[in-house]
């Protein structure tokens, strides 16, 4: 079996971060979700895995190479334009083959991984496995509508759901989904359609079998949704010290501190709170639960809590900040240290959101 990430895609809900990066490449917990996806996969001792990408190929390149850090052999696949999930699989025709495959969108994360479902897959002659979790919005999503665990019908987005089954971002697939991919129209949105795919599947009497994941699923397409699994993930973050505390020092709860990582006296800091490598923290600082601060980062002073520091920041601001995701080679400075006049000094990209 093969496997197919899909790291491509335009990211509009995720501006202006995408502006500048893939959104696969966010971290969560100081980890790329990208990566959480190839651990999945090697999870399942599936090996040779084909990685869709668009405009952030380079970066994407870059940040997984040739797959052997995570034992896998990768192939890049490029796609001219994100024209769907659906355009994805067929521009991945001459990679994937004949062969079965799962299809794992690369902005995903599920707590268990996805071995039940792969074991499920292999061990059955299905020709499409979906996965589902109940979800309370399901408006949001594609829903499925089941007569056991047999799919009868998916719909994108209903204004009434029959069910509360969203679709997630995993499926196992054989290459039947080539012929009702080549018989699929644009939608409205102007794209190929994975669901419409399946559900052609369903509509030539192919077996689709669904299965609820167990634990939580997260699909990361907006900010609040990587704040969500952030949190999420910290929830079973193990304590680590790689760095140095001063005296002085308060912490509750697990943390796990980077190499060269300075915690300065004076600061109180509540876990679970994952810092990176090289950053200094204090003193007379506050970090609160469910933080996580990337690499080459400095915060003198003030407090953070619920809330993702991507790296290479400055912060000097002496103020609390919650609920933020803070782009990389960000400085949040005071009033004082910016002017000698008052106003705030901002030098912002595209479709932020500040709250002052
Ligand atoms: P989406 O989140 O559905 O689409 P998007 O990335 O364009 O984001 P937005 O809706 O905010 O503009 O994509 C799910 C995953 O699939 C994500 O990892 C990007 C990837 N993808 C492709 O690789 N090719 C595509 O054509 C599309 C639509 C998505």
């Amino acid at each position: 079996m093969k496997a197919l990430v899909l790291s491509g895609g335009t990211g509009t809900r995720l501006r202006p971060f995408t502006h500048t990066g893939a959104k696969q490449l966010i971290p969560v917990a100081n980890k790329p979700i990208l990566f959480y996806v190839l651990e999945d996969i090697k999870e399942c001792d599936i090996t040779d895995v084909g990685i869709i990408v668009g405009h952030t190929k380079d970066e994407v390149k870059n940040a997984v190479k040739d797959g052997s850090k995570f034992g896998l052999k990768v192939t890049y696949i490029e796609q001219d334009k994100p024209a769907g999930l659906a355009h994805a699989v067929k521009t991945a025709k001459d990679f994937l083959k004949d062969d079965e495959f799962v299809m794992y969108l690369g902005d995903n994360i599920l707590k268990n991984g996805i071995k039940d479902l792969y074991l499920d897959y292999k061990n059955s002659n299905y020709d499409a496995l979906i996965s589902l979790c109940h979800v309370p919005n399901p408006q949001q999503f594609g829903v499925a509508e089941m007569e056991g665990d047999k799919v009868i019908r998916l719909v994108e987005k209903p204004k009434e759901p029959k069910t509360d089954l969203a679709l997630v971002g995993v499926y196992f697939f054989n290459s039947t989904i080539f012929d009702a991919i080549s018989k699929l129209k644009p939608s409205w949105r102007n794209e190929l359609e994975i669901t419409e795919a399946i559900q052609g599947l369903i509509d030539t009497n192919h077996s689709v079998h669904a299965k609820i994941v167990a634990g939580w699923w997260k699909d990361t397409g907006k900010p609040e949704d990587l704040l969500e699994v952030n949190q999420l993930v910290l929830m079973d973050l193990k304590s680590s010290l790689k760095g140095k505390i001063e005296q002085n020092v308060n912490i509750i709860g697990n943390i796990d501190i980077g190499k060269n990582t300075i915690i300065k006296e004076g600061t109180r800091i509540r876990g679970p709170v994952i810092i990176g490598d090289n950053c200094t923290i204090g003193p007379n600082t506050y970090v609160g639960p469910y933080t996580s601060i990337g690499d080459n980062t400095t915060i003198i002073g003030g407090e953070i809590e619920c809330s993702i520091i991507i790296g290479e920041t400055h912060i000097n601001c002496g103020k609390r900040i919650i609920d933020s995701l803070i782009g990389k080679n960000s400085i949040i400075g005071s009033i004082k240290e910016q002017l000698p006049e008052s106003g705030y000094k901002l030098i912002i990209g595209e479709n932020c959101t500040i709250s002052l």
